[in-house]
């Protein structure tokens, strides 16, 4: 970005894809760390005159306008942040985004509608995403891809948009992509990682890799059930992903050959029941040892004995990573594994990414100060499938 700043960008219309993906309760923000993260670069641009066009998908809806996955909240979130007036187009490419974009002055900024509302963002078909790309590029003079989170979707505003117009890298991917290459290039030693949330399935790619860099992985969410089951114990009516047992079982062995220490829960919080996370009502779970799970219970969080465990395998730690929370942290009764994890971090000395969506969005909705970490990444399936080594289209297509 900073050469497209210096080539000067006055008076031209700037696409700036972010991912203001922001986890909503009703029309409330719960977090805007990622919104947050991409204002530098809309500032930049705003400050250098351009006519900032902003674009981003939120949820996942399907392919139509649907009012739930509006992104009217986040373009007001994003007003208040700047401190200016944001317009907001009710569509993607049609007559309201046509209309607020060529009312754009320079150094206005305007955010249209969810992209996902169009069919051809996220088609399989080249054809069709090309035919959205055509009719995105028409918004706009120059592009600049700074939705980090995205970048791992081979979608039309990330994929086939940028080989439209002249393009550049935006500040936050520059930062992104900085961070993780440490992470696979030049790591210090011990790397410890932790991994959470719901599935094991997603992960699968991330562990194969990490077999081979990290020294430690602390398992703890949905997805330790799975590797429970693995170990031989029952996990009741817990999160399990039957079919992956072998896999894991595999890795397992496999992390024993390499040297490579696996760490499971020793105990888990349990209920019979799933909270309600919209009143919170007291779920009040019993703990119980990881191999004891009743059958007719599901674990919910790690339980004390886990925390304490998991925060003397974080102490000594040169460099950790952590992906995925490690219970259902909206629920204050099951909060506690992965507030323990985050204050692991934050005590260490170590050089601390937070890798996801979800962790990244808990150690903030917990309270935590966001500066104690070395990294908080604005990335989930992005920063894991970076540390895959995988090709990412979002990042290829800014490469030329
Ligand atoms: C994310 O939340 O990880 C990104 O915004 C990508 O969203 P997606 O998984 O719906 O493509």
């Amino acid at each position: 970005i900073d050469e497209l700043l210096a080539e000067g960008v006055a008076g031209k219309r700037v696409f700036v894809r972010a991912d203001l993906n922001v986890p909503l309760e009703g029309t409330t923000i719960t977090d805007d760390g990622r919104i947050r993260a991409v204002q530098p670069t809309i500032e930049k641009l705003a400050a250098a005159g351009a006519r900032v066009v902003v674009a981003s998908h939120l949820g996942r809806p399907k392919g139509a306008p649907d009012p739930a996955f509006s992104l009217a909240p986040a373009a007001a979130r994003l007003g208040e942040l700047l401190k200016t007036d944001v317009a907001f187009a009710t569509d993607t490419v049609g007559e309201s985004a046509r209309a607020v974009v060529a009312g754009l002055a320079d150094g206005e900024v305007a955010v249209i509608e969810n992209l996902r509302f169009n069919a051809g963002e996220t088609s399989k078909d080249d054809a069709e995403r090309g035919a959205f790309a055509d009719q995105l590029a028409q918004l706009a003079d120059v592009y600049v891809g700074d939705g980090f989170g995205a970048v791992h979707r081979k979608h039309a505003s990330v994929f086939d948009l940028p080989a439209r117009l002249p393009h550049a890298a935006g500040g936050l991917i520059a930062t992104e992509v900085g961070v993780l290459k440490k992470l696979t290039e030049e790591v210090e030693r011990p790397y410890v990682v932790v991994l959470g949330g719901a599935k094991v399935s997603d992960k699968l790619g991330v562990i194969d890799h990490l077999l081979e860099k990290a020294d430690r992985i602390l398992v703890g969410g949905g997805m330790a059930y799975t590797f429970l089951k693995a170990q031989g114990h029952e996990v009741g009516i817990s999160l399990l992903q039957e079919d992956q047992v072998p896999t894991v079982l595999e890795y397992l062995k496999r992390a024993k050959e390499k040297g490579v220490e696996f760490v499971l829960p020793v105990d888990v919080l349990v209920s019979a029941e799933f909270p309600d996370l919209k009143t919170k009502a007291p779920a009040n779970p019993t703990t119980v040892a990881a191999d004891a799970i009743p059958a007719d219970q599901e674990g919910l969080d790690i339980g004390p004995e886990t925390r304490k465990l998991y925060a003397s395998k974080l102490a000594d730690a040169a460099t950790v990573f952590w992906n995925g929370p490690m219970g259902v942290f909206e629920h204050p009764d099951y909060a506690e594994g992965t507030k323990a994890v985050a204050q692991a971090l934050v005590d260490s000395p170590a050089f601390t990414v937070v890798g996801g969506g979800d962790s990244a969005a808990a150690v903030r909705i917990l309270g935590f100060d966001e500066n104690a970490f070395g990294h908080i990444s604005t990335g989930g399936g992005a920063s894991l499938e970076y540390l895959e080594g995988k090709t990412l289209p979002g990042l290829a297509a800014l490469e030329d």
